[in-house]
């Protein structure tokens, strides 16, 4: 779940780009943001994946404080947000099918597997056909479906897609939507869609955030079919205590679901896959509750793109983290 809890953030030249904007997002919905330019939308999504951190309240992402989060752990927390960039940002010199294998061998995991997850996911987006070819043999459309699909390959549990069809035709731009809607649907994945499309609006409608001026000013149609068939058994919100020991359980609890399901879908030992995902779960909980009054990132952080390159070193160090926190449980 994503929780806006009063967040403001105040840029450094002054700029008020978000003003105690609070909004809920659940597992699996499909959320529309939509905004005049300069209305605070891209700050509510670098605010998201850690890129920045609010100057006031909190943004809470499956119970992780995201602007507590240290700098050196932002990456372990994107492993569960994908983002598609408007510009796509894909690696020129690599195929397409390489570009989004990058994305998992940055993870580290095995290259069988890695083949896999990426046949399936370009399939997923129609692109099985077009692997072995360069960036700049696609059309613009092609290049933003290799670009979702290598945003989707590890699995995150919330996708995040600024103006996913700003540079495309009217006919691609249901494509697009009826893609993003699939994704949502088969990988159940939380969608957060950035447009200026009304028309897309229109025809697929959704829960819609309108912001303008920093400023939450209209949350409407939320999807009641949805809330019913999905969250009938979930209590009101004022009965949940919000505690940050109930908050790890319930992410636990999730990370386990979703492992044994990742699980499955690998034919990889259930207890396994359990016992990483969780590994990986516990080491941000701990951040979270140890390091909480603790140091917040002041700076930006790079984007996940801009961050790739990093990643590869940085797995090393995760690794490690790992591996300590599996000696710690076998002592
Ligand atoms: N890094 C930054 N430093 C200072 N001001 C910024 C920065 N990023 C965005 N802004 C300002 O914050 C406001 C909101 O910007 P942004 O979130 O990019 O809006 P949108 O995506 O809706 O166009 C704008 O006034 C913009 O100029
Ligand atoms: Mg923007």
């Amino acid at each position: 779940m994503i929780e806006f809890k009063n967040v403001s953030k105040k840029y450094k030249n002054g700029t008020h780009a978000l003003e105690n904007v609070t909004l809920k997002v659940e597992d699996g919905e499909f959320v529309y943001i939509m905004g005049p330019t300069g209305s605070g939308k891209s700050t509510l999504i670098k605010l998201l994946d850690g890129e920045e951190v609010p100057t006031g309240g909190s943004v809470i992402v499956n119970g992780v404080n995201v602007g507590r989060l240290r700098k050196s752990k932002v990456y372990l927390y994107r492993r569960k947000i994908g983002v598609v960039f408007q510009d796509y940002r894909l690696l020129p010199e690599k195929t397409v099918f390489e570009n989004v294998a990058y994305a998992l061998e940055v993870l580290d995991m095995p290259s069988s597997k890695i083949k896999k997850r990426t046949r399936e996911v370009l399939k997923l987006v129609d692109l099985a056909d077009k692997s072995n070819a360069k960036p700049r043999e696609l059309s613009g459309g092609q290049q933003q479906r290799v670009a979702i699909a290598r945003a989707i390959a590890k699995r995150p549990s919330i996708l995040i897609a600024d103006e996913p069809t700003g540079n495309l035709d009217p006919s691609m731009t249901d494509e697009m939507i009826t893609l993003l809607e699939k994704i949502n649907q088969e990988e159940k994945t939380t969608l957060l869609v950035v447009t200026h499309n009304d028309v897309m609006v229109e025809y697929h409608p959704k829960r819609t955030i309108r912001i303008d001026c920093g400023h939450v000013v209209n949350d409407g149609t939320r999807n009641e079919a949805f809330y019913k068939h999905n969250f009938s058994e979930v209590k009101p919100v004022s009965e949940t205590k919000e505690t940050v020991k109930e908050e790890t359980a319930v992410t636990e609890t999730a990370a386990q679901e979703a492992a044994v399901q990742e699980a499955a879908a690998d034919e990889v030992p259930v207890q396994e896959a359990v016992s990483e995902e969780v590994a990986v779960e516990e080491l941000v909980q701990q951040t979270m509750i140890h390091e909480a009054e603790a140091e917040s990132h002041e700076d930006h952080v790079p984007s996940e793109s801009e961050a790739l390159d990093q990643k590869l070193n940085e797995v090393a160090m995760q690794q490690e983290a790992i591996r300590e926190i599996r000696e710690g449980e076998q002592e």
